[in-house]
């Protein structure tokens, strides 16, 4: 998994804890790697796992609760420092309709060693979408993070819900995707 990941987590975590847990949770969590990340770097998205668990101990938060708000943070991170992807795209769910065609497609290129997730794009009216997941990593909170972060960045609100089947799971999801505008939302 790429380091700008690891970069930004620790990053968001000792924005919003301080530097005292990131320390306890580096100290915690005896990686492999020394947890000495550089945001060029790759590392076992492992690392993320045992990170986001021992984090969730410490501050007593679900670790998919904290994985969805890393996602939803980071939204604005990889659009600012990948300004090219974004070109030409101006709207939430033409966003979407390429995340799996042209943006992951463009990451790869960029980092050939990163691991990407399939997404397929199912259209059910203008303002209504299901998203399916699929991954072999367990990151669908991530991508639910993702996808709120892709929403606030248009100035949206998606309302996310998860369509659940025998064989969902944390690496295979359909998200159902409804969005509303933010001058529209009242309440
Ligand atoms: C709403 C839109 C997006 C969604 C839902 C999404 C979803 C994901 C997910 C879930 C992962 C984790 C890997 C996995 O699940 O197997 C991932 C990885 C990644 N995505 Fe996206 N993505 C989106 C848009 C973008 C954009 C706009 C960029 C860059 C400009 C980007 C760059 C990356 C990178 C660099 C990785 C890391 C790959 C690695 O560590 O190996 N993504 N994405």
């Amino acid at each position: 998994m790429m380091g700008q990941i690891f970069t930004e987590l620790l990053e968001l975590v000792e924005t919003k804890y301080g530097y005292e847990i990131v320390d306890q949770l580096l100290s915690n969590s005896k990686l492999h790697s020394g947890g000495s990340y550089t945001a060029i770097g790759t590392y076992n998205h492992i690392e993320l796992l045992i990170l986001v668990k021992n984090l969730s101990e410490l501050v007593h938060i679900p670790i998919n609760e904290l994985v969805r708000d890393f996602g939803e943070a980071i939204f604005i991170k990889l659009i600012l420092s990948h300004p090219q992807i974004l070109g030409g795209i101006s709207d939430s769910f033409e966003l979407l309709s390429k995340i799996d065609s042209y943006i992951h497609v463009e990451v790869g290129k960029l980092y050939p060693r990163a691991q990407l997730p399939h997404f397929k794009y199912d259209q059910i009216s203008d303002n209504h979408v299901h998203l399916h997941y699929r991954s072999t990593r367990p990151f669908a909170s991530f991508a639910e993070g993702l996808l709120l972060g892709c929403g606030q960045y248009f100035n949206e609100k998606f309302i996310i819900t998860r369509l659940l089947s025998a064989d969902s799971s944390e690496m295979n999801v359909t998200f159902d995707i409804v969005r509303q505008q933010k001058a529209l939302i009242h309440g």
